[in-house]
């Protein structure tokens, strides 16, 4: 296993180009079993889970040519409708085949994904509105076994804004028959990404980061191949961990390629807590800041504060002025990059689902453990500014959702090795 030996502490400056969205990427690229024609896309971002939801159409028989950051995948033919436990215990996202296949085919069996590190992450309202559109759906032997004639539009009412849910029945309403309302929607960037995609193909969709969104279905034969090579949206949540790096870094650090109204929330409160920054339409230059105040943040689903950067902020709050509160409100277990900062030096207490840290003058470097993707890129922000090396082990953990992180922060003045494992 991978670790990367970082010495601290640096200054960032200078220019960093963030990549297409990890969490657009995977569901637009489980979208591509509906369309029986070749689709080309440009920019796709060189990640672990990218190459994981390749193998898995692969696996079902799905062309998949790759050159570079270009791909282009051919679902004309399917050999079957199979995702393998072997893959998608390794990437949970998976399970967003299950809509896809259920719409084109009628039939899917798709492994559960099981939880990890970060909580159980259950399937449930996924499940529920698959079968208010008709689908008829099993639990054998860990896989999720499904079966319909055609999907039937329906109105489907999430009891929470579940991202992958949205994502999972939009694409099953694509090809179901008649109208399908999806009622307390998730409204992230990434959605509205996956909605583009689809309209690009012909399809009929309102509503798309909003919390109502309508999606007319048709037929197979009525999609059409995107007129041009689709780009996703970029990073926000990379975005955000370059901007808090540059802050924390103390220089000014040009973080361009992604829209900065996908993190107005984060940038709020960065703004209240005293970060200076200039926002363009598709960067954020940060600027040299004085030492920023503490803050109150709670994670909630979009446009309220990203779950995805709680971590990356905690690390900010660990050097702040004064106390700071952050209360994650999405998954059942995502502090575990907080012991791992405390041996950093960081003065964090954890109370249930909230966590006081107080600002400290310095955090010192030590060897730490990556154990979930957001949680290793805040060790990686905190072993910058930490005074002497830190050793961060199990870095697959964070190439699973950032490209070549090490090498774009050594671009921006980082002292980080990777030593391969
Ligand atoms: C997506 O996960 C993202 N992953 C996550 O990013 C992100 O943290 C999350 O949305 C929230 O924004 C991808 O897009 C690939 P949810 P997803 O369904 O779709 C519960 C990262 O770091 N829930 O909105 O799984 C669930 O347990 C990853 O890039 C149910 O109870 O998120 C969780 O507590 C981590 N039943 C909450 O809802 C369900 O059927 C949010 O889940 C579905 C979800």
């Amino acid at each position: 296993m991978d670790k990367l030996l970082v010495q601290g502490p640096c200054q960032l400056n200078g220019e960093v180009e963030i990549s297409s969205a990890k969490n657009a990427t995977l569901p637009i690229l489980a979208a591509t079993i509906l369309c029986p024609y070749a689709v080309k896309f440009v920019g796709i971002p060189d990640l672990m889970d990218v190459g994981t939801i390749l193998k898995l159409l692969q696996s079902m028989g799905i062309k998949v040519s790759k050159h570079d950051h270009e791909i282009v995948i051919d679902a004309t033919q399917l050999d079957n409708q199979h995702a393998d436990y072997t893959l998608v215990k390794t990437m949970r996202a998976s399970v967003l085949v299950l809509g896809p296949l259920l719409a084109r085919y009628g039939q899917a069996s798709v492994s559960l994904p099981g939880g990890c590190a970060i909580g159980a992450r259950p399937v449930d309202i996924h499940l529920t509105g698959l079968e208010k559109m008709g689908a008829h759906i099993e639990i054998e032997n860990g896989y999720i076994k499904a079966k319909c004639n055609k999907l039937k539009g329906a109105v489907v009412s999430f009891p929470f804004p579940s991202v992958g849910a949205t994502e999972n029945i939009m694409m099953a309403a694509v090809l179901a028959e008649g109208e399908t309302v999806i009622e307390n929607a998730a409204q992230e960037p990434e959605i509205d990404d996956l909605a583009d995609f689809l309209m690009s193909q012909g399809v009929r969709i309102e509503g798309a980061g909003t919390s109502r969104i309508v999606i007319h279905g048709m037929k197979l034969s009525e999609l059409k191949a995107p007129s041009k090579p689709y780009r996703v949206i970029g990073d926000r949540i990379e975005a955000a961990t370059f901007i808090i790096a540059g802050i924390m870094g103390g220089g000014e650090v040009k973080v361009k390629g992604f829209n900065p109204s996908h993190l107005q929330y984060v940038l709020d409160v960065l703004t209240k807590m005293g970060a200076k920054f200039e926002i363009g339409s598709d960067y954020v230059l940060v600027h040299q800041s004085p030492r920023l105040k503490g803050a109150m943040i709670e994670t909630l689903p979009f446009p309220g504060f990203p779950t995805d950067v709680q971590a990356q902020m905690m690390a900010l709050m660990s050097l702040v002025e004064g106390n700071s509160v952050v209360t994650e409100t999405i998954f059942e277990n995502r502090f575990m990059h907080v012991p791992e900062m405390i041996r950093m030096g960081a003065k964090i207490q954890l109370k249930g689902n909230a966590a006081l840290i107080e600002g400290v003058e310095s955090l010192s470097g030590a060897p730490v453990m990556c154990t979930d993707l957001r949680a290793s890129a805040a060790l990686i922000l905190c072993a910058l500014v930490a005074h002497g090396q830190t050793e961060v082990q199990r870095v697959y953990h964070l190439d699973r959702g950032y490209e070549k992180i090490d090498e774009k922060l050594t671009k921006l003045g980082a002292n980080i090795q990777r030593v391969r494992g």
